[in-house]
């Protein structure tokens, strides 16, 4: 019944790395012929932590330029398919107070994410960065969309999305039945998780994932890296004194290997038993050279293009402006049906 659309989208923090691009934004791109697609840049849930985390107002508004510029180099077409920021689409906020009336304290509190970067001083965690599912789920169900492509760390809280598309269509069932508008209003979104990259890991320590935030710019490879820095940061990546394994179970308790391999895997569109049959056995220097070399064809285009947009906000301004306007009249629909069916 529902129309196969595509929701999803990433954070304005600064510091895009292989871990965003490989479990996010170069899925994103694979699946615009497959569906109809609405990619986010998600500035309100930027905000949910500390302003030093985010770096305050002029910091925001680059670092939104800048996953404009990371989707389209990409190769995401904001003709075709829509590319807009949270902020600009009112519908985000009230469908999120919606699902804060629907989702339950106890849901939210076994939301890994929060316990992580809430860290021990809970306290004085804000109240957006303990709700950020419910937004997120908001983000999503604004669009009734169908499918989401994230990492691997977002499973959790698309299951809650879902959880919270089913609570509203039971708990208001009459009442969407009333308006006419079926059995069930909400779609129950499928996560599209996947790959040999859905959790890439840090270079240097690999039980954490590569993140914006880790303090270490050793630990990941940004977009906007240029090949001197990729190659420096692929050939000092931590690694064990052993030969790569010539099977993958062999990896399994290797995890600095197994996420090298995984990398290359997902860069040259292949699969971790294949990049084994390649470099499987052989040194490690071997295979960290031509794993540089992947890289650099792979990224060097991208983070150049990257570039080259940011350097003319105008025109990335005018396609987050066009496609707010588009997100606008999807959205302002879903609210005008969300409200009747509440009783607004
Ligand atoms: P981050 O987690 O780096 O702060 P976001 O929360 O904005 O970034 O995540 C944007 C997308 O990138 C999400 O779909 C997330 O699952 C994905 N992602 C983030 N880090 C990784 C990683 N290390 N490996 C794979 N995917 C990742
Ligand atoms: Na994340």
């Amino acid at each position: 019944a529902f129309q196969q659309r595509v929701f999803s989208g990433v954070q304005p923090t600064g510091n895009l790395h292989l871990g965003n691009y490989l479990g996010a934004i170069k899925r994103f791109a694979e699946l615009q012929d497959s569906y109809d697609c609405i990619y986010c840049v998600v500035d309100m849930h930027a905000i949910t932590q500390d302003m030093r985390v985010w770096g305050g107002p002029d910091e925001l508004r680059r670092n939104i330029r800048e996953v404009t510029a990371a989707y389209l180099a990409a190769g995401i077409d904001a003709e075709r398919h829509i590319v807009f920021n949270q902020s600009q689409v009112a519908g985000h906020a009230e469908l999120a107070w919606v699902f804060n009336c629907v989702a339950r304290l106890g849901w939210l509190n076994r939301m890994t994410q929060f316990k992580e970067k809430a860290g021990k001083d809970r306290e004085n965690a804000s109240v957006g960065l303990y709700a950020y599912p419910t937004l997120m789920a908001a983000d999503i169900l604004l669009y009734r969309a169908t499918h989401v492509p994230v990492g691997e760390d977002q499973k959790q809280h698309l299951e809650l999305t879902r959880d919270i598309a089913q609570k509203f269509n039971n708990d208001f069932g009459p009442s969407i039945a009333a308006q006419g508008l079926g059995e069930s209003y909400f779609p129950l979104p499928e996560p599209l998780i996947g790959g040999p990259a859905a959790r890439v890991m840090s270079l240097r320590d690999g039980s954490k994932k590569m993140s914006k935030s880790d303090p270490s710019d050793l630990s990941r490879i940004n977009l906007t890296d240029d090949a001197d820095a990729i190659a420096s940061k692929v050939r000092r990546a931590k690694t064990d004194s052993e030969p790569l394994p010539s099977e993958v179970e062999g990896l399994r308790p290797r995890p600095e290997a197994e996420n090298l391999v995984g990398i290359y895997a997902a860069l040259s569109g292949t699969t971790p038993a294949e990049v084994l049959q390649q470099f499987g056995a052989g040194q490690f220097s071997t295979f960290k050279g031509a794993l540089v070399d992947l890289a650099v064809a792979k990224l060097g285009p991208i983070g150049a293009e990257m570039k080259r947009l940011v350097a003319d906000p105008g025109h990335i301004d005018a396609v987050l402006q066009k496609g707010g306007e588009r997100a606008r009249v999807l959205a302002d629909e879903t609210m005008r049906q969300v409200k009747d069916i509440v009783g607004f």
